[in-house]
């Protein structure tokens, strides 16, 4: 069976603080919600915090939560300010780390040739991929969507063994929906999501394509996960601006 998981994806937000009592009311919910141990809570936080993070999840004692960065270099040391390796995240504690998520693709030009070289320099030190994969709505529109996310999954990823690929989770990410408050409706997610796991199939198999995780992103809020989450290729979520409040990010937890 295929991972159910949810991942906040925090981006450039919260204080020490703020996050300190964020990740303490989650975790303290999951303690007393009983959510299933199959299903995988992920935190994202901005590179500062990613320590602070890793030691207050220590404290829980939660093995179905984890930690990932938001990015990382494609290179393993050097002159490359401002850059973070995967060594270093490793280092740190990470256990995942999100590559590809459309705001790196358009606010730093980051390409697919670019991305598959982060996706193998972190398989390379053991770090699993959340890979995020979206189209324009301009490329919905002239109906270029179906191609765009061709390429953006072969380009990257077709070169990894069946044994590598089975380490990365997918993240279908339509760029409309991302931070807009329009989210796809469930049934444009399961087209594409379907048409993602048949790209997999294809090139891998059905025994790779049916293990594959692949989450929707994109204005997931607590009152629409419970029916993207219902279509059965949709096996969870990697969620913005409603994992920032402990609440409705547990209310989507809950969705799963
Ligand atoms: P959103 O962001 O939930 O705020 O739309 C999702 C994402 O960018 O991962």
């Amino acid at each position: 069976m295929r991972s159910k998981i949810v991942a906040g994806n925090w981006k450039m937000n919260l204080s020490s603080v703020e996050i300190s009592k964020l990740v303490k009311e989650v975790a303290n919910q999951i303690i007393e919600g009983e959510i299933s141990s199959d299903t995988k809570i992920v935190f994202g936080p901005a590179f500062p915090y990613l320590a602070l993070v890793r030691e207050i999840l220590d404290s829980f004692h939660l093995g179905n939560i984890l930690l990932a960065a938001q990015n990382c270099s494609e290179i393993d040391s050097g002159a490359r300010t401002g850059e973070t390796s995967v060594g270093m995240l490793k280092d740190v504690g990470c256990d995942l780390v999100i590559i590809g998520h459309s705001e790196r693709r358009k606010f730093h030009k980051e390409s697919n040739e670019l991305l598959k070289l982060k996706v193998d320099k972190s398989l390379e030190h053991g770090l699993p991929v959340i890979f995020c994969i979206g189209e324009t709505l301009e490329e919905r529109e002239q109906e270029k969507l179906f191609e765009v996310i061709e390429s953006q999954v072969s380009e990257a990823l077709f070169h990894l063994s069946a044994e590598d690929l089975s380490k990365i989770v997918l993240a279908y990410e339509p760029v409309w929906a991302i931070g807009t408050g329009v989210t796809a409706s469930p049934e444009q997610a399961q087209e594409m999501h379907q048409f993602i796991r048949l790209l997999i199939d294809k090139k891998y198999g059905f025994e790779v394509s049916d293990k594959m995780s692949i989450l929707y992103g994109g204005s997931v809020k607590p009152a629409n996960a419970a029916e993207l989450f219902s279509k059965p290729d949709v096996d969870g979520g990697l969620v913005g601006g409603a994992s920032l409040k402990s609440g409705d990010f547990f209310e989507i937890i809950k969705a799963i």
